[in-house]
């Protein structure tokens, strides 16, 4: 059994719960405080927006925060394994634990043994619910009614954790979902009703948002080929001819010339820097949320 207040997937979240969250966001003061908690943000993978987002949001509804990163500065160095890692932290008690961890740990069942409420903050290319949920508050911000929306997710799909908790999303919301890259980083084992576009011009022209992912070389096979990804380049040319009427989102860190053109990224079509203010806003409410369920430690 999952702890009651954990945040590790979309799946199981209601229509409503999706609105009733971002109705908070939208109303919401920026800070609370809940008083003696504490905080863990535990990160074995990278990570700069989550990271620091997460951190800022602990500072808005109260909680103490501890940071882990799988550096030279931790027990890592000396041998220790991310379960011995994790188990080690839990012991302490906090009231939260914020984790990143790499594809080959177990998340799901390791978490299933903790007394400790857990937010999946990135695992692997299993799911990332939290951009998701950042993701869609800031286009429900700008008024869009979700249930009619039409979003391409453009490039590395296969790799991605953003995209599968997307999957999870719009299937509960009803968003329509397009997916545009290499043959080779399409899963092939999309969800039922996502589209598959073979050419981003078709895409473009089908969606309302554009939603470019990173090429995670680091998550490829050394067999993994493809082909030419300049096809798959949103720059200022294909937005001019096709995509004037288009949202540009991106979750980051982006590889600019790769998946979008920098000028593309600050043009007035691009929602990539309000995601990241958003980031800060969502998580302070997810944090309230459970914090504030766990009652006082
Ligand atoms: N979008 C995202 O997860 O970015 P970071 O890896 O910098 O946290």
């Amino acid at each position: 059994m999952s702890y009651e207040g954990s945040l590790l997937h979309l799946k199981n979240w209601s229509a409503e719960k999706f609105y009733s969250l971002f109705e908070s966001i939208k109303n919401n003061k920026d800070s609370f405080s809940l008083g003696k908690k504490s905080t863990f943000l535990v990160f074995f993978e990278p990570s700069t927006r989550t990271r620091f987002s997460f951190e800022l949001a602990c500072h808005r509804v109260g909680s103490a925060v501890s940071v882990f990163s799988s550096d030279s500065s931790t027990s890592v160095a000396k041998g220790e394994t991310l379960l011995d890692t994790l188990e080690n932290l839990e012991a302490m008690r906090p009231d939260l634990i914020v984790l990143r961890a790499p594809a080959h740990f177990d998340f799901f069942n390791w978490e299933k043994s903790v007394k400790t409420p857990v937010i999946n903050a990135g695992w692997g290319s299993f799911g990332h619910p939290t951009q998701a949920l950042l993701d869609l508050f800031t286009l429900y911000e700008t008024n869009k009614d979700l249930s009619q929306l039409k979003i391409l997710i453009v490039g590395d799909i296969k790799h991605s954790r953003v995209a599968q908790s997307h999957f999870e999303a719009a299937n509960i919301l009803g968003i329509q979902l397009g997916v545009c890259g290499p043959r080779e980083l399409i899963p092939s084992d999309l969800p039922s009703g996502i589209q598959i576009f073979q050419n981003l011009k078709d895409g473009m022209k089908w969606a309302q948002v554009l939603m470019a992912l990173r090429i995670q070389k680091e998550r490829h096979t050394n067999n993994l080929s493809y082909e030419d990804l300049s096809g798959y380049l949103i720059d200022e040319e294909k937005i001019q001819k096709w995509g004037q009427h288009l949202m540009v989102m991106h979750p980051g860190p982006v590889n600019y010339g790769v998946e979008i053109d920098r000028v593309v990224a600050r043009s007035k079509n691009s929602l990539i820097l309000k995601q990241v203010e958003n980031g800060v806003r969502v998580r302070t409410a997810i944090l309230k949320e459970i914090l504030s369920q766990k009652g006082n430690s």
